[in-house]
Formats: C-alpha cells, structure tokens, sequence
C-alpha cells in the first residue's frame, strides 16, 4: 500500500489515504517519490480554478527514482533518478511533430482523465496532472519521466519540473529577455522566485520584484530581485520611477488574477513584452482600450509550462544548477510531511514563504 493525498471533491479537505497501485503496463513507469513540490495550480484543483476528473491524487512537481518499468519502456530503467513532466506530449500530432513546440500539444492531459490506481475501498482513482506526486510511489506514462542530469541534488530537483521550468522558459523563451532590460516580476511564489533567477541569468539589469506581501521582499532579494516593491494601485506609476519614467522592458506576471495581468501590463514601456504564467479562473476578465494597444503597442503573451520542450530544457536548467546560477535551495521554504499540504496551502493564501517541499 501507498500513503497518497486524495482530492475527493472540488472544495472538500485533502484526505490521506493508503492507495493500491498497479504494476506499471505497457509504457508505464513506475516510481518511488523523493520529494514534491506545493504549487499554487494544485491549490487551483481544490477550489475548482483548474478542473480534472475527482477522486484524484494531487501533485505535480516530482523527483524520485525509477522503481520498475513495463513492456517496451526504453528511456529509463530501474534506479534512475528522474523528474516529472505534468504535461506529457503525445508526440505524434501537428504541434508536436510538424511545429515541434509539445508544450500546445491538445493531447497532454490526456492521462488525467484514465484511473491509475484505487483506494483500500477499490474505488478508482484519477492522477493530479497526470502524475500524482503527493504519494510515496506512482505510476506514469514514459513520457512523462525525465531522466535527471548527474550533479543535481535529488531532492531539490523536483521544483525543475514546474517552478523552474515554467520560470525559466517565461523568461528566456516567451519573454526572451535580452542582456541589459528591465523586467518587472508580479508575484513571488515559487514560480516567480524562479523567474527572479532567471532573468539574472538572462542578464537582465533592472529586476523589480513585486508582491502584494511584503515579507517576500528578502526571498525575492536573495533570488536576483535589485527592487522590491508592494503591489498598490500605483504599481505602474513606481516602476515607471525605477525605469527613467519609461516603464519596463519586460513584464511577467505569476499571480493568475486580472487585476495583477492589468498591473503587469501597465508597468511597461512602449513596445514592452508582458507574459503571463499565473493560471486564472474563467471569470477573471482583463481589459484594455482598443486606443491604448495602438498608442503603447505592447503585446501581451501566454505562457504553458514555459513554452518550452522539458526535455530539451531540462540538461540546460541541470548545468544552470551546477555552476549556482540556479539556486534550488533558495526557492524552498519549507520541508514537510504529507500530512501538511493542507497548511502549505495556508501560507500560499496569506502569502508567506516561497516553495514547500513535501519530502518522503
Ligand atoms: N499582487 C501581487 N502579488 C500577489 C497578488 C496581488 N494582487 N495576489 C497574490 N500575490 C502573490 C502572493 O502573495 C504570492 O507571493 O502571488 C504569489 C503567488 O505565489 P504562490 O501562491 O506560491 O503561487 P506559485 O506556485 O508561484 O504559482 C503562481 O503560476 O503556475 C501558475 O497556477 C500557478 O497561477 C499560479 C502561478
Ligand atoms: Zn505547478
Ligand atoms: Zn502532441
């Protein structure tokens, strides 16, 4: 048996649970957790922002090592550390081959609506973005396993799968930060820590940082941020003064709410790129006048798991890592049991703390 934390319903408490898992099919992975990360989109499948077939077990930013594989698997074997990919491409249809950008695939969350496992009671359970990684052990499709570069502490390693990732690629490949810009970042969790990181490694020269709660100020400071500020009405207006009254060269937005889109949108220049990473309800609306999109001519893009191959990236994201440039350990506030998801969830609604880490 397996100890999981169960989503049985929209707005119903995370329950723990002893789960049976399959020996993983044909094409199948099976793994046991080293640790996951708490991300504000599993927080989004409780409320009912981001929608998945329930029961389901959450979790969808892991690292752990290969512990049996099925029929025809021949990327991993037996002992390997991986990471996992939540969004795994099918490989097969018009955006994976003919555009070879996986991360549109239609296709990638395919296998969060197919039972994987059951609970003692022999119900059958759906996985949390397709991999379940608040659970000691899980079974994925092979494609979504990423075999982990040597010199990556385990541990650590599974805030690349969602957190870095999705920063990382926000900012070099939705964003495309270029040495020398400013980049404003809205919203300080582990997704715009990572995005900090980034664009100091982008080499970018302004780094306003910006969060409703002021007690990010010293995580973001510690990430890359050379500016904090506490998000106000006048956000735009302060990052016009930190940029020669122009506005920044560089928005992106990490909260997933309209008002903080609006924001982002605002605080840069004429001409300025803002890209959105944060995930938001259907019912938050953003709006612009049709005369301000000429007289300012930003564009405004969004952005899916950093617009970018996991597999591709993840050998750069592992060197970043090894030479320091990435900073795992300084997105990780917190290390906890299962049991504790719950409360980790807590500190995300007030604000506190940048990325737990659910350690098994
Ligand atoms: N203005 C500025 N910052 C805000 C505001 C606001 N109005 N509201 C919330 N924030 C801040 C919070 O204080 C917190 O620091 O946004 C941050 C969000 O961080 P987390 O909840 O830890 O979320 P994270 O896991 O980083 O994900 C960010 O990306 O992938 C998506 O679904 C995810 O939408 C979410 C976003
Ligand atoms: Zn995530
Ligand atoms: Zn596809």
């Amino acid at each position: 048996m397996t100890r999981a934390a169960v989503l049985e319903a929209v707005n119903a408490p995370l329950t723990l649970t002893e789960i049976e898992l399959p020996e993983p099919g044909p094409g199948q992975v099976r793994i046991k957790l080293a640790a996951a990360g708490v991300c504000h989109s599993d927080l989004s499948l409780t409320n009912g922002t981001l929608r998945q077939p329930v029961p389901a077990v959450l979790g969808h930013e892991g690292a752990g090592v290969v512990v049996s594989v099925g029929e025809g698997v021949t990327t991993v074997a037996p002992g390997a550390e991986v990471i996992l990919n939540w969004a795994p491409s099918c490989g097969g249809c018009h955006f994976c081959v003919r555009l070879n950008e996986p991360w549109l695939c239609p296709h990638a969350n395919d296998a969060t609506t197919v039972p994987y496992a059951r609970d003692a009671t022999g119900r059958a359970l759906y996985p949390g973005l397709s991999v379940a990684a608040f659970a000691e052990e899980t079974v994925v499709p092979e494609r979504a396993v990423l075999p982990l570069p040597a010199g990556v502490p385990l541990l650590d390693a599974a805030l690349l799968g969602c957190a870095v990732l999705t920063g990382y690629g926000a900012v070099h490949h939705s964003a495309r930060v270029q040495a020398g810009e400013s980049v404003v970042v809205v919203g300080l969790g582990g997704v715009g820590l990572a995005v900090l990181q980034s664009a100091r490694i982008a080499g970018a020269e302004r780094v306003i940082a910006v969060d409703v709660s002021p007690r990010k100020e010293e995580l973001a400071r510690a990430c890359g941020a050379t500016d904090f500020l506490v998000a106000s009405e006048s956000t735009a207006k302060d990052v016009r003064a930190l940029t020669a009254g122009l506005g920044a060269d560089v928005a992106v937005e990490c909260v997933g709410r309209a008002e903080t889109i609006r924001t982002a949108w605002g605080a840069t220049r004429r001409g300025g790129r803002t890209t959105v990473v944060g995930i938001g309800g259907r019912e938050e609306k953003v709006s612009f006048s049709a005369l301000e999109l000429f007289h300012f001519a930003r564009t405004l893009s969004g952005c899916v798991y950093g617009n970018c191959d996991p597999a591709r990236e993840l050998p750069v994201l592992a060197e970043y890592v090894r030479t320091g440039a990435l900073d795992l350990g300084a997105l990780v506030t917190g290390r906890i049991g299962l049991a504790d998801i719950p409360d980790a969830f807590g500190e995300m609604v007030h604000g506190r703390g940048g990325r737990a880490l659910v350690v098994f």
